[in-house]
Parts: structure tokens; sequence; C-alpha cells
């Protein structure tokens, strides 16, 4: 049986242009400083990270970095959890976290901590989405594509239960969908 797409918030052409302006940023801030490394939180963050990643005009190395904190489906446990580490050391590098979204802000929190105390050269984030009204801990996002309100995003990385994250544009997921 085929099931209702998911309603379009944000189209292929939208994003496309918002990644492109991201990377035009990062671009001419870090024009320069040498190479940064793109670290993207799994599994959410590999469609953006693949995207910024390649219309950077700056030298860059890709890690990837695995976090779990909503343990029990969709309801957030509290704890955040390190699921695979980084392969190579960032200590004086310039890293850039990408992630796909922030939420309560647990999870970014988490992990600008842990990744400051391995001494990095300077650390940035940039974030697709963020449920401003939800985050509940102070966060500081360098690069934004988009804020939004409380609803359940799929599409473009973002899942629900594991389903949609390959759509190509960012879908809003309705109870009853
Ligand atoms: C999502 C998202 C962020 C986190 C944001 O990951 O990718 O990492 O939740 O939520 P927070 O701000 O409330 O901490 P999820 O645990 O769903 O895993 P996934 O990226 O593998 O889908």
């Amino acid at each position: 049986m085929s099931r209702k797409l998911p309603e379009t918030l944000f189209s292929e052409a939208q994003i496309a242009q918002r990644v492109d302006e991201i990377a035009a940023q990062i671009s001419s801030d870090y024009a320069g400083k040498g190479e940064i490394v793109l670290l993207g939180v799994l599994k959410g963050a590999f469609i953006f990270l693949a995207d910024i990643s390649r219309r950077l005009t700056i030298p860059r190395s890709i890690e990837f970095i695995a976090v779990s904190n909503y343990e029990h489906g969709s309801t957030p446990s509290g704890a955040v959890r390190l699921v695979m580490d980084v392969r190579e050391s960032i200590q004086g590098r310039h890293v850039i976290v990408v992630e796909d979204i922030v939420d309560t802000g647990q999870t970014i929190h988490y992990l600008i901590d842990m990744l400051k105390s391995r001494g990095p050269a300077s650390i940035r984030t940039c974030v697709l989405l963020h449920k401003e009204h939800k985050t509940e801990i102070d966060v500081d996002i360098d690069y934004l594509g988009f804020t939004i309100d409380d609803e359940w995003v799929v599409g473009y990385g973002l899942d629900f239960a594991e389903h949609d994250r390959t759509l190509p544009y960012i879908g809003v997921v309705k109870p009853d969908d």
C-alpha cells in the first residue's frame, strides 16, 4: 500500500540555495587558515555534510562521530552516548561540527564539551535545522540553515523510525499520515 508523502517544508531548491550560502560563508571565514575538519554527526548529517563539503572552496577533511540520545524510539532519554568516535585526532585543528538538527540541544552541547577537551584550534557548529523553541540549553550555532517549529521533520538525512532519510526534500510528518 502506498502512503502519503510528507508535506514539503523546504524544497530541494530551497535547501540547495541555503547550502550554497552557508558553504560560501564558511569558505570565506576560513580562507587562508589551512585545512578544516568537517565533523558530521551520524546518522542524520550525512547528506547535509556531503553537500556542504562539496561546495567549499577551502581545504577540508571529513570525519564522522555517532552519538545516540533517543534510546527509546522518539522519546528523548536525556542521556547522550558516544557510539562511534572520530578516526583522526582533532588536536590543533579547526573543527566544524555538522548536525542535521538541534532539538533540545543536549546532543550538540555534549559534543562541543567533549570535543573542546581535545584541544582543537577552534570549534564551530553548522546546523541545518533548529527547533529554537524546544532548545533547553544554551547552544551556539555559527552556521544555521533554517529555524523551524516543533514538528517532526524527515528527509535530507532526517528520519522517522529510520523511514524517509533519503527523501530529497524536507517534509513534515503528521500524526495521521
Ligand atoms: C537527532 C539529530 C541530533 C539530535 C538532536 O539524532 O541528528 O543528533 O537528534 O536532538 P537534541 O538536540 O534533542 O539532542 P538521532 O538521535 O535521532 O539520531 P540520527 O541522527 O541517527 O537519526
